[in-house]
Order: structure tokens, then sequence, then C-alpha cells
């Protein structure tokens, strides 16, 4: 736990000047830009890390960032820095959407189908996805994977160990929680882990989504690249974009979060739904 004076000293100690070059070099690691504001939040976050490292000031722990040494701590920096708030099935009716397409597909004859998480946090998502496409297309017959990728090496530890608490499995349907989840006793609460049927039809990587180009070929028939889009700049988001539609196949799907419907919309795509864009084929 921070303690109420350890966390004033730290967060008297990032000068305008430090959480400005920090911020710069935050946003050349990832794209996540830091806007005037994020200051306490980010004294926070990195007070930690200087703790974890015997530091004594932001100023000793951003010329350790500049020394060539520090591969790992940027790795651990980034961790620090990024939000990974997520959930099951969060915007339920993306997964509706998702739904309905895969029947579509698979009634077209469809057998083989990829799908992309593209900031998967710690594997809500991807999982949620999962769930529905195990639904759709039972798995004897039909060829389909799942690939979730992150900056953060913490969320992606944990989407590969794939444990939840009872907390974060509340928005599951009470039927999904049982084909899919085995129920654990870790101490005295419960807790629930993806069965491994279910879980061996996903793959995490660590990707950076704002250097591109990425080294996956595609071509893809969904993507969700959701609630990640709002931390960066125009240029990355661009950048991204423009990537996505490389990935994605002709008539395959691209889902975002509510807050980055895509405003000027690339003139490869059409709306098909709440932050819901088709590649136009
Ligand atoms: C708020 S979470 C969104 C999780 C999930 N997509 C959802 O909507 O619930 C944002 C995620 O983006 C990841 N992220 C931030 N910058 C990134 C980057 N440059 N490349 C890849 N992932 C990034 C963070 O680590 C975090 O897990």
């Amino acid at each position: 736990m921070l303690d109420e004076g350890k966390s004033n000293f730290f967060d008297a100690g990032l000068s305008p000047e430090i959480f400005s070059n920090i911020s710069r070099l935050v946003c050349e690691k990832s794209g996540i830009e830091l806007h005037e504001g994020k200051e306490s939040l980010v004294a926070a976050r990195l007070g930690r890390r200087l703790r974890a490292l015997g530091l004594n000031s932001y100023d000793e722990y951003l010329s350790y960032l500049l020394t060539d040494g520090a591969v790992v701590e940027i790795v651990h920096l980034l961790d620090a820095i990024s939000t990974n708030v997520t959930s099951f099935f969060r915007e339920a009716h993306h997964f509706e959407i998702l739904h309905n397409y895969l029947e579509l597909w698979k009634n077209k004859g469809q057998r083989r189908f990829r799908f992309w998480s593209a900031a998967c946090s710690s594997g809500e998502e991807p999982y949620s996805m999962a769930m529905i496409a195990n639904e759709v297309l039972p798995d004897t017959l039909f060829d389909w994977r799942i690939l979730g990728t992150d900056i953060s090496t913490k969320v992606l530890e944990a989407s590969e160990i794939a444990v939840y608490s009872q907390g974060k499995v509340k928005e599951v349907p009470e039927d999904f929680l049982k084909k899919y989840f085995e129920l654990k006793q870790i101490s005295s609460e419960n807790s629930f882990e993806i069965k491994s049927f279910l879980k061996c039809k996903l793959v995490f990587k660590w990707l950076n989504l704002s250097q591109i180009p990425f080294p996956m070929t595609g071509p893809l028939d969904v993507v969700f690249c959701r609630n990640v889009m709002i931390y960066f700049g125009s240029r990355v988001r661009d950048a991204l974009l423009k990537e996505i539609t490389r990935l994605l196949k002709p008539g395959g799907i691209l889902f975002v979060g509510a807050s980055e419907c895509l405003s000027s919309l690339p003139s490869d795509f059409r709306t098909v739904g709440p932050s819901t864009y088709e590649k136009i084929g």
C-alpha cells in the first residue's frame, strides 16, 4: 500500500519537465499520449517502479530509462502506464453482431476462421470471442483460432493463466460459466479458470500497435481493436487503421470501442453497427 507521506513525496518529485520527458518516451515507445492532468496518475504508477529499483527521484528514474541497459525497465514502464480496464462481454452488442456474422459465413460454407483481439488486456475480450465462436462453430467441423496481443507483459501472463475472480465473471451468462469455466477455490474465494478445450484455441503474443508493420499476414475475419486507440494520437491511429485494413479480408469486421467511432471513416469501410465496420470487398 502506498502510504500517504510517501505518495506526496513522489508526487512532489515529478516536475513538469520530467513529466514531459517521460511522456515523450512513453509516446515514442508505445504511441500512448499522456496529456496534462495525468501527472498524479503517472507519479503514483511510477512511484512503484522507483521503490522496486531503490531509486530516490523521478529524475534518477528518467536517467536510468535513457541508459542502454534499460530495455527491461521500458517493459515495466509500459506495464505501469497502460490502463488495462476490461470485462467479459464488454459492449454486449458487439458479441451479438459477431454471432450473426459467424452464422452468416458458416451458412455460406466457410470452414476456416481467424480472429484477432488487438489489445487483449487480461484476456476477457478474446475469451468472450472464443465462447461465441465455440457456440457457432463446433470444433470438429470448423478450424478457428484467436490471436490476443498486448503491449503489457503483465496482462499477457494473466491471459495465459486465465483464472478470474467471482467479481470478474459476473457478466458471463450462467450457462457459459458452467460450460467454459472450471470452478477453483484459491484461499477462501471462488475463482474460475477457462477450460483447456477453449484455452487451446487462443494464442497470446506481445505486440506494439504503434510499430507498424505487424508480423502477421492475414487474411483475418474479425478484428477487435477496442478501447486502445483513445490513447493514441491521430498519426498512430491512422497508421494502425491502415494496417488493420491490410490484414482484414474483404467483408471482414472491425470492432472499435464505443468512444472511438471512426468519425472520418476510411473509404475501405462501411458502418454495420454501433462502432462496428465491415471492410468493403
Ligand atoms: C483499456 S484496455 C482495453 C482492453 C480490451 N480491448 C477492452 O476493450 O476491454 C487497453 C489495452 O491496450 C493496451 N495497449 C496500450 N498501448 C498499446 C500498444 N501500443 N500496443 C498494444 N497494446 C497497447 C494496454 O496494455 C491495455 O491492455
